[in-house]
């Protein structure tokens, strides 16, 4: 059985923190889950960091699709949610509800993720109305990134930060089951954590929320274009594979790889019949 909704609901309750992590492919969710993981997220930063766009407006419900479905071959026991791409619930509660249906249906994930708060209440409610969990993300919508001048802090001033309270309690009240605050004041997420039922989870968004969340390929080190402030380098798969390459290509060039190890020999009656066939050809 998959992490539910509800355990994470009690995890809030119990003051136990909620780690979770993006993944794209079926290694990557198999090391996540057989590491107790809780929940994974196939984010919409696939776009930039496993596609190589520089914003994550390109993505479609197809790249999603494609890699949801690798997640949950991967995975046994975490949830799955798969976040819905741009421009794939803005137009309508129905638009909405169908591309969530698709992630269920043709997915396998257990819940989706789509950003907004008061803009998308009525789109969450037609979701989870129809049996669908919902992630909420606030804050810093990476969706939105030309709308918003960039990537980044939300939240800062008065209005702001009251407009983002505003948004918390919309998407409870509309039935969604946690929320993402994501690059905002810790004071501010802190206030919003504790303005809602539901758990919240912090990507810069300081220690006082419910969880956690970081995009895996930067707190693995491997996408290294742009390094968020919010990320906490835990390994430098980067710099290893890098090596590892390199060590390859000079072993190739040299004829030092592949050895006797890596490879396939015949049987020495098949040898000598197979030497005389090649030599009466000759
Ligand atoms: O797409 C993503 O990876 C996300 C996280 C940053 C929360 O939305």
């Amino acid at each position: 059985m998959r992490t539910t909704i509800s355990q994470l609901k009690e995890m809030k309750q119990n003051k136990q923190k909620i780690a979770m992590l993006t993944a794209y492919d079926y290694p990557t969710a198999q090391i996540l889950d057989k590491a107790g993981i809780p929940a994974i997220l196939v984010g919409d930063s696939l776009g930039m960091v496993v596609l190589g766009y520089d914003s994550t407006v390109s993505v479609t419900m197809e790249d999603m699709l494609h890699h949801l479905k690798a997640v949950v071959r991967g995975s046994q026991k975490a949830m799955v949610i798969a976040d819905m791409p741009f421009m794939t619930y803005h137009l309508s509660p129905e638009q909405a509800l169908l591309n969530a249906g698709r992630f269920m249906q043709e997915g396998g994930a257990q819940a989706v993720k789509l950003e907004g708060g008061v803009n998308v209440a009525d789109k969450v409610k037609r979701i989870v109305d129809c049996g669908i969990p919902v992630m909420g993300h606030i804050g810093l919508t990476p969706q939105s990134v030309n709308q918003l001048s960039g990537f980044k802090v939300q939240g800062k001033t008065l209005t702001a930060a009251l407009a983002l309270l505003e948004d918390a309690r919309a998407l409870e009240k509309a039935g969604a089951f946690a929320i993402v605050l994501e690059t905002m004041p810790a004071e501010l997420a802190a206030m919003i954590t504790a303005a809602v039922s539901i758990p919240t989870i912090g990507i810069g968004a300081g220690e006082n929320c419910d969880g956690q969340v970081q995009v895996v390929s930067d707190m693995l080190g491997i996408f290294t274009d742009f390094v968020p402030k919010h990320t906490k380098k835990y390994a430098d798969l980067n710099s290893i594979i890098s090596k590892a390459v390199s060590g390859y290509v000079t072993e190739v060039a040299k004829g030092e790889f592949p050895t006797l190890k890596e490879s396939f020999t015949l049987d020495k009656k098949v040898l000598e019949e197979l030497k005389k066939c090649v030599s009466s050809e000759q």
